[in-house]
């Protein structure tokens, strides 16, 4: 999270989205995730882009060590499908759906062999040389997918203070009260809390601050209920656009 102090009044911290998943690594600009379990080289295809991705291609030797590196470190036996045939034409390997060519290949020796071997896979022997399978054969799968944009979420906290720079916090509207470290943290209670629209935050015993989440905002709130209190500071979101 990042801080940008722009003046005593106005606060703004920016949350970026995680960008890959928790279950997933991530290499290049890519995410990977491996599924353990074994099946053939079609209903691996079909998992992955059902999970929004399709089945890894590695474009370099470092992507390859990578996607080996990811497998063996999670499974002890067996090989992996990668997501390239030739089943249109011999010879000629191909991504599924419309993912194009593909045109990086580090073979064991020997390979590839035949017309009734259709897709490749990480060949365990030779320490995850390219090999050419029957795709009906079962195999773990690893399904890779372009890393998701982060997106920044920029959230600023105006605080409101009257004449002579005293303060005066909203009152009558408090849905809940509890200690903060301070404005951050009492601010980011007020995102998470669907009915919260402002935030006081007084002065509590020594070294201790108390959050209020309020419901209204100061301009909807009745007069009578904005209080002048030194000891507290009135807060509400900003609307800007980044
Ligand atoms: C806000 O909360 C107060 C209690 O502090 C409640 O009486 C009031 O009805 C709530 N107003 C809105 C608009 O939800």
């Amino acid at each position: 999270m990042k801080l940008i102090r722009l003046s005593g009044f106005i606060i703004c911290a920016c949350f970026y989205a995680e960008a890959c998943q928790p279950v997933q690594e991530t290499f290049g600009g890519s995410c990977y995730q491996l599924l353990t379990e074994t099946m053939t080289w079609d209903q691996g295809d079909a998992a992955c882009s059902e999970m929004g991705a399709a089945l890894a291609v590695p474009d370099s030797l470092e992507e390859h060590q990578f996607i080996w590196e990811m497998f063996t470190g999670i499974v002890t036996v067996g090989n992996l499908w990668i997501g390239c045939n030739d089943r249109e034409e011999e010879g000629k390997w191909m991504q599924s759906g419309e993912g194009g060519e593909c045109n990086f290949f580090n073979w064991a020796p020997g390979e590839p062999r035949g017309v009734y071997s259709d897709c490749i896979q990480l060949w365990r022997l030779p320490n995850g040389l390219m090999d050419d399978k029957g795709c009906s054969y079962p195999r773990s799968v690893i399904c890779e997918s372009p890393v998701p944009l982060a997106v920044p979420t920029m959230s600023c906290l105006q605080r409101y203070a009257d004449v002579r720079s005293s303060s005066h916090c909203l009152t009558g509207h408090v849905i809940k009260e509890f200690s903060a470290k301070g404005v951050i943290s009492c601010g980011s209670a007020c995102r998470d809390e669907p009915r919260c629209r402002s935030f006081n935050l007084r002065r509590g015993g020594p070294g201790e601050m108390i959050c209020q989440l309020n419901n209204i905002t100061r301009n909807e709130a009745d007069v009578k209920n904005i209080r002048l209190d030194n000891g507290c500071k009135y807060f509400e979101f900003l609307m800007l656009s980044v």
